[in-house]
């Protein structure tokens, strides 16, 4: 049985079921762009259609709620056939929520990998020759100063709006996610709003737009210039808003 005191599942517009959470009172995805459609077009397909020419591309999701980025990445490599070693690292605060998914229903499309589900929400470490997982149970502020600098291919950033998990989304979170990135590394997010640019702006990031059909435009941020994306003009967004100052601790 998945739904407690803190979390219900809820179907969402693409036929999955993501989560509401009590706790933060926010659902765990767009209800509207659908829990995997969302996962795919907002994180995986844009990070992946950069980087997926490696050998070796070592992931950071914040944060692993129901595990979504982490299985789609799962469900993009074995679709597109890729021969690159994924190492996948994923905080998550909510440890009784990691125990809980392995009554989750999840869709159709993470079927195969239903034994990986199960251990990661019982040991949280799954290993085989192209996947290394670790979900880490704690403080995702904590868990990213423990990685060497210039560690990550790609950041999935998908916390809980700043609204409510503001903790996840300062100028000094960033600058501590920026260290550990690698120059031609990329961050997708959901977040559109000025202040969280703004955070990433101010710590060297290029923002660009990640736009598609049937979703809201999303965010990408780049330490290098990508050329087949649109460049978000900050200097222009900053004059427009004189005001407006990143998040901060
Ligand atoms: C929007 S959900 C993540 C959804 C997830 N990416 C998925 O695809 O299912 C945000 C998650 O952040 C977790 N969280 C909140 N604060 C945290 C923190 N400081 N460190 C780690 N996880 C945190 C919440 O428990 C929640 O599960």
């Amino acid at each position: 049985m998945f739904d407690d005191k803190l979390h219900s599942m809820v179907l969402s517009d693409d036929g999955s079921y993501t989560a509401y959470s009590k706790e933060y009172d926010e659902h765990y995805h767009s209800t509207k762009d659908g829990a995997l459609y969302e996962s795919l077009v907002k994180h995986i397909n844009p990070a992946f259609e950069i980087q997926q020419n490696k050998d070796e591309i070592n992931i950071l999701d914040i944060c692993y709620g129901l595990g979504f980025n982490t299985l789609a990445t799962l469900y993009y490599h074995k679709k597109n056939n890729l021969k690159s070693k994924l190492n996948i690292y994923s905080p998550e605060l909510d440890s009784s929520l990691v125990h809980s998914l392995k009554d989750f229903k999840y869709p159709s499309e993470f079927e195969e990998f239903k034994d990986i589900i199960l251990q990661l929400s019982e040991t949280q470490i799954y290993d085989d020759e192209f996947f290394h997982i670790e979900v880490f149970l704690g403080d995702a502020r904590e868990y990213i100063k423990k990685f060497d600098e210039s560690k990550f291919d790609i950041v999935y950033q998908d916390a809980f709006s700043p609204k409510v998990n503001k903790i996840l989304w300062t100028k000094e979170y960033f600058s501590d996610i920026e260290k550990i990135m690698k120059k031609g590394g990329v961050l997708t997010t959901y977040s559109t709003a000025l202040q969280t640019r703004l955070a990433l702006y101010e710590n060297g990031f290029n923002i660009y737009l990640n736009k598609g059909d049937n979703f809201r435009t999303a965010t990408i941020a780049s330490k290098s210039e990508l050329l087949k994306h649109t460049l978000v003009d900050m200097p222009h967004k900053i004059s427009c808003n004189p005001d407006v100052e990143p998040f901060r601790d």
